[in-house]
């Protein structure tokens, strides 16, 4: 196996597996029902040991919470119940001592209504510096071309402020102002936030909802060239001063609008993106039972800059979101998925990973193992690695935010059983017969070899040993079943082979191998798969959603 170059360190985040978590839900250390950085950091043996290398977390920032945080009040300080920025130093020098990289949130299209900067602006002089930090108007007839994302709760872009006596422009809830890119300080202002979390220690920042900063005229004010250009300047103060840590964009666009986050040539603006032109395409493969679908996107997304790198993800905090599919397939995802009304929001489905596969093992495996398999950075929804369910009863995207269940223990290991009854946890534990935490919790899969928890584990431990996953080519393999997935990832001498069975049947299959693959072996105890060599061609059978992987040595290099 190719031994990781100097080159290799420095794109770090292509080796990655990420694990995405909110302090909040994760653990509470002094017991007053809300998670906390001490008690997260009590949890970082859990994170070393399921053997992710990356956590990101949401927003920790002070806020009035009406967007979970995503309504940022203060870009350099610490919400008061999860710690103090102290706490914060402190989470990252044990994150790094477990060799866990730490990647933050940059909300910088909007902040809340209650940052002082809209406090200001509203007050101020219309065309002075401060009163121009947001997006004003006289009239709600500008940039109709946007389209409204929170669709469910929001019916224009232009909210009334009686103070300001004018209209501010938000594309996300009316509580959520949008900052103004075409203004020089605004522009400075959050390169010197980005400056102060990369200061701190952050190895990377995600960019919240970052297609939309700019506004034109005519257009649909996603994806602008001065937005873009934005993103050049952001890139060029990490090259130049934080060379090692990496940008990962949050941009739920069609495939090219996605890819051009990446920037030109050697790739100029994020180092990471979320592919979510893949995401829901996973979703209709497994509805299916067929392979189309992901190799038609793998196909059209496959050609990035050399130090670029996807994020793969299944789910995640916010809804699975479908805006971005034809109307048809849409519509089959919702049919498929969300057949009852309250399960969508914004046109997207607001369930968890486990529930929205049947609480079915050797699917939540498939779909998980697919991520790790594919060309990307997997990302890991906390709670999903031991199939957590989600609660339609909680409003907007809360039902999925519940907090992680660590045991059996009254309060879930959560919060300190002492507390539990007496302290109500700041989002309900899941307590039904199915997913609840005493049935579903690390501590009962934890010792259990044929726990979820354990599959995942083993499979992220064998991923890391093949550089192949993250910094690997892709050529399919053809097969003679549209049900079954089979592709080589190679990357120096480093080769795979993975076969996947999409649909709910067992499947025997032949398929052609590229040329110069030699011996093939498992390294993992691979349940219902068996693959038999001959020549150029194998017969593969997989039970119903078996997927395999097989190193491959190499007959020419
Ligand atoms: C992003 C976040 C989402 C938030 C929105 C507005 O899409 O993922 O949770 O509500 O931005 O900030
Ligand atoms: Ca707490």
């Amino acid at each position: 196996m190719r031994p990781a170059s100097h080159a290799d360190a420095a794109t770090w985040y292509k080796d990655a597996v990420i694990y995405q978590l909110h302090v909040k839900t994760f653990c509470d250390g002094n017991g007053d029902g809300i998670g906390d950085f001490p008690g997260l950091i009590s949890r970082l043996d859990y994170l070393q040991q399921l053997g992710v290398t990356c956590l990101w977390l949401l927003p920790f920032f002070p806020s009035p919470l009406l967007d979970d945080g995503y309504d940022v009040a203060d870009y350099v300080q610490v919400h008061p119940a999860y710690g103090t920025l102290e706490d914060v130093r402190c989470f990252l020098v044990e994150a790094h001592r477990r060799g866990l990289r730490v990647i933050s949130e940059l909300v910088i299209n909007h902040t809340s209504d209650q940052h002082p900067w809209f406090q200001r602006a509203r007050q101020a002089a219309p065309g002075s510096a401060e009163r121009d930090f947001y997006v004003w108007s006289d009239t709600t007839d500008r940039y109709r071309g946007a389209r409204i994302i929170f669709r469910d709760t929001e019916s224009s872009n232009w909210s009334w402020d009686a103070v300001a006596g004018a209209y501010y422009w938000h594309r996300f809830f009316h509580h959520q102002p949008d900052l103004n890119f075409d203004h020089p300080e605004v522009r400075e202002a959050v390169l010197q936030v980005m400056r102060f979390w990369l200061d701190l220690g952050v190895d990377g920042l995600r960019l919240d909802a970052i297609a939309h900063l700019v506004e034109r005229e005519g257009t649909t004010c996603d994806n602008l060239p001065e937005t873009h250009a934005f993103l050049r300047s952001a890139r060029a103060v990490l090259n130049a001063e934080y060379p090692d840590r990496v940008l990962l964009a949050e941009v739920n666009q069609p495939p090219d609008e996605t890819r051009a986050y990446f920037g030109g040539g050697v790739g100029d603006e994020c180092h990471m993106a979320f592919h979510f032109p893949l995401m829901p395409r996973l979703f209709q493969a497994l509805a299916h039972g067929e392979a189309a679908p992901l190799v038609e996107i793998l196909r059209a997304t496959a050609e990035i800059p050399e130090t670029a790198q996807w994020a793969i993800f299944l789910r995640n905090h916010d809804e699975l979101t479908l805006s971005a599919l034809l109307p048809a397939d849409r519509d089959m995802l919702l049919q498929a998925y969300a057949p009852l009304p309250r399960m969508r929001l914004n046109n997207g489905i607001r369930r968890r990973l486990a529930p929205l596969l049947g609480d079915n093992q050797p699917r939540i495996l498939l779909a998980t193992t697919l991520t790790l398999s594919l060309p990307g950075s997997p990302v890991i929804y906390y709670g999903d690695e031991i199939g957590m369910g989600d609660n339609m009863a909680l409003a907007d995207r809360d039902g999925v935010r519940t907090p992680m269940q660590w045991s059996a223990a009254p309060g879930g290991g959560f919060m300190p059983a002492a507390c539990a009854g007496v302290v109500r946890p700041v989002l309900p534990l899941l307590d039904d017969a199915v997913y609840g935490y005493r049935r579903i919790n690390v501590a009962s899969q934890d010792g259990d070899a044929h726990s979820l928890l354990t599959a995942v584990r083993t499979r992220i431990r064998l991923r890391r040993r093949h550089p192949a996953f993250g910094r690997g080519r892709l050529q399919f393999c053809a097969v003679s079943s549209p049900r079954v997935l089979a592709f080589v990832r190679q990357y120096g001498s480093d080769c795979v082979l993975v076969v996947a069975n999409l649909s709910r049947g067992d499947e025997t299959v032949r398929l052609q191998l590229p040329a110069g693959i030699g011996e093939l072996a498992t390294s993992d105890r691979l349940a219902g798969v068996e693959l038999q060599r001959s020549g150029s061609d194998a017969a593969v059978s997989l039970a119903s959603s078996a997927i395999g992987w097989w190193t491959a040595a190499q007959q020419n290099g």
